[in-house]
């Protein structure tokens, strides 16, 4: 059964009244709320034998789970809606260009395209700070331009870095179970694509390219949480930025070409190291400086996956988000300890990058394009081996280089990774997204498991553990493509969203069975073990981003991210601005689909919560 609900914005309630000190919010209660998650993104704490059973396929028993965790499975959309389950509501919280104050009353305007959001618990009652990143702009939405190979002006080019970057917001739950925006807010700032600066750490730091330090940051695509209670924000496309806009490059931003300042060099890839890396910010203290950590390498870094065990080194897994790249770990030279938060602050600035080798190849092929049955290998075993300092800045290319064309096409080249998350018994899930170069059109899920369940083993294991593509019959249940994040929740469900490429969408190809890009839950254990239950289903073209549950499970946040995207992306794209009648999508404020209130899409970021029983 399929409900399509909104809810009003906070901006249509009455403000409560601010609590006006940075207090005793901690970095504990932060710690805390991790812990009572369970494993969550965090993969915070190894339970040790209580976990899943990992590569026997005998599903155990799960008693345990939360309000999100049994839902009538919906059907397939392609409505311009939102859509949940029956006795759910998604509530928008926060739209793109949509205000926000700081104590001093400076307003700041909530970025486009949100994707990684963590929340950061202040209290246990409910409130807390989203950290939100703001992947990039859309050009047509933001200004009117379309990449028809014209100049921009440099104050388009500003209006596009003030759209991009990071958001910390402090919301707060109501008394009915909704959220709000708390603002003004000590707590509420922006990070922006040229402003401020961050610091650059570790063996790069100073280098010639890199520097000392960045202005602002770009590319913020997924990324992750530390057991210290900070979010590292992962710069993904770095290099659209400085590439020259030309016709029809609908991911060349041209801001070196047209920014109009000589700092815009910077924004060029090729000549220049300032982006493409994993940085850290402290949600919780408003002064806090932005560090990029050149240990970690600079590739197009997707998302950050942390495990730490008592008595071992910290260790942190990421992927490279490009057809045929890599996945990586980080095995730092501290390890983490709860009560050495300066030292702490230090574990992501020293350590060894590792590359994983496959065995016996890395991708998943196909014979043809939307073939559900690989002609390759679902399992094997494999290798971490390290990158050597001399390609931490340009990552990819450099162990191309070093191993040749064949070895690293075989044994280091995956289907696109995208979101890594560690599961609560220590292992690693991955979402090999899609890759056309090898006729993999629906991804999967792979699971790794490091030898000895050692966080710092050498060798690994692997399986693809849940296959994309039409792989059931139910309705609700009729299988994903394409995932991109993935959360666990305490129960252990593996939840997943999608990114089919919206100009494939609801086309007249393999991914017609899917219809809009959405959300799934996999049961990790039981007799659904495995199983992909359709629960929410996003807007015409938008991906949905950025799942994350509040420490109790009972709200899920979600980001909307891209809606409506094919509207201004071409020279010949169907969008004339300024007519909301010729955009592809209308919502969040309408919805195309029933020719309801014709209204510019907008990046959003959704509130899900169940309707408490009195109400439905
Ligand atoms: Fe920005 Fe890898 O998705
Ligand atoms: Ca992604
Ligand atoms: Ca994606």
């Amino acid at each position: 059964m399929i409900s399509s609900l909104r809810t009003p914005t906070p901006t249509e309630d009455p403000e409560r009244p601010l609590r006006g000190k940075l207090s005793s919010h901690t970095r504990r209660d932060f710690v805390r709320g991790v812990a009572a998650a369970g494993a969550s993104t965090a993969g915070a704490v190894a339970l040790g034998g209580t976990g899943l059973d990992l590569f026997g396929e005998t599903a155990l028993a799960n008693s345990r789970s939360n309000g999100f965790g049994h839902f009538e499975a919906i059907a397939a959309s392609s409505g311009d809606a939102l859509e949940v389950p029956e006795g759910f509501r998604a509530q928008v919280l926060i739209s793109w260009g949509d205000p926000f104050r700081d104590r001093k009353g400076r307003t700041h305007r909530y970025g486009f395209n949100n994707d990684f959001l963590a929340f950061f618990p202040l209290d246990r009652r409910g409130e807390g700070l989203l950290f939100v990143n703001h992947e990039y702009p859309d050009p047509f939405f933001i200004h009117g331009y379309k990449p028809d190979g014209a100049a921009k002006t440099p104050e388009q080019v500003q209006l596009e870095k003030d759209a991009v970057g990071n958001s910390i917001v402090h919301v707060r739950r109501r008394s009915g179970g909704g959220w709000k925006v708390v603002s003004p807010s000590p707590y509420n700032r922006r990070i922006y694509g040229d402003r401020p600066e961050l610091d650059f750490t570790g063996p790069l730091a100073g280098a010639a390219g890199v520097g000392v330090t960045a202005n602002g940051s770009v590319a913020n695509c997924s990324g992750g949480v530390t057991p210290w209670g900070t979010a590292l924000s992962c710069e993904e496309n770095f290099d659209d930025f400085g590439v020259d806009v030309e016709a029809d490059a609908a991911d060349a931003y041209g801001w070196k070409q047209f920014g109009g300042s000589p700092a815009d060099a910077e924004y060029d890839s090729e000549t220049q190291a300032k982006y493409g890396w994993v940085c850290e910010h402290d949600p919780y203290d408003p002064h806090g400086v932005g560090r990029k950590h050149t240990a970690l390498g600079r590739f197009r870094h997707e998302n950050t996956a942390f495990r730490h065990e008592p008595g071992k080194r910290f260790v942190l897994y990421m992927g490279d988000d490009k057809a045929n790249e890599c996945v990586y770990k980080f095995v730092s030279d501290r390890r983490f300890r709860r009560r050495d938060p300066e030292g702490n602050r230090r574990i992501l600035e020293s350590g060894r990058l590792y590359v994983a080798r496959w065995e016996p190849e890395g991708r998943r092929r196909f014979a043809a394009a939307g073939d559900t049955d690989p002609v390759t290998a679902t399992e094997g075993r494999g290798i971490w081996v390290p990158v050597p300092v001399a390609a931490l800045a340009d990552t990819a290319a450099k162990l191309r280089e070093q191993f040749g064309d064949d070895e690293y096409d075989t044994h280091f080249a995956t289907n696109r990774p995208e979101d890594l998350e560690v599961a609560e018994d220590g292992s690693v899930f991955i979402a090999l997204t899609n890759n056309s170069t090898v006729n993999d059109s629906h991804g999967s899920v792979r699971r790794l498991r490091e030898r000895g369940n050692d966080p710092e083993a050498l060798a690994f294991s692997w399986r693809d553990y849940a296959a994309g593509g039409p792989t059931g019959g139910d309705e609700g249940a009729e299988g994903f493509s394409s995932p991109d994040n993935l959360v666990f929740d305490r129960a252990g469900n593996l939840w997943v969203v999608t990114d089919i490429s919206s100009s494939r969408l609801n086309g007249d190809n393999e991914y017609a069975y899917h219809r809009n890009n959405a959300m799934f839950m996999v049961p990790t254990s039981g007799p659904n073990k495995g199983v992909a239950f359709r629960f929410a289903n996003g807007p015409v073209q938008c991906e949905l981003t950025g799942p994350w549950f509040t420490p109790d499970e009972q709200t899920l946040f979600v980001n909307v991210q891209h809606p409506g995207e094919q509207t201004g992306n071409a020279s010949d794209a169907p969008g004339v601005f300024g007519l909301e009648q010729t955009y592809t999508s209308w919502w969040p404020e309408g919805d195309r689909s029933r020719g309801d209130n014709p209204a510019m899409p907008k990046p959003s970021t959704v509130a899900i919560t169940r309707i408490p029983r009195r109400r439905r």
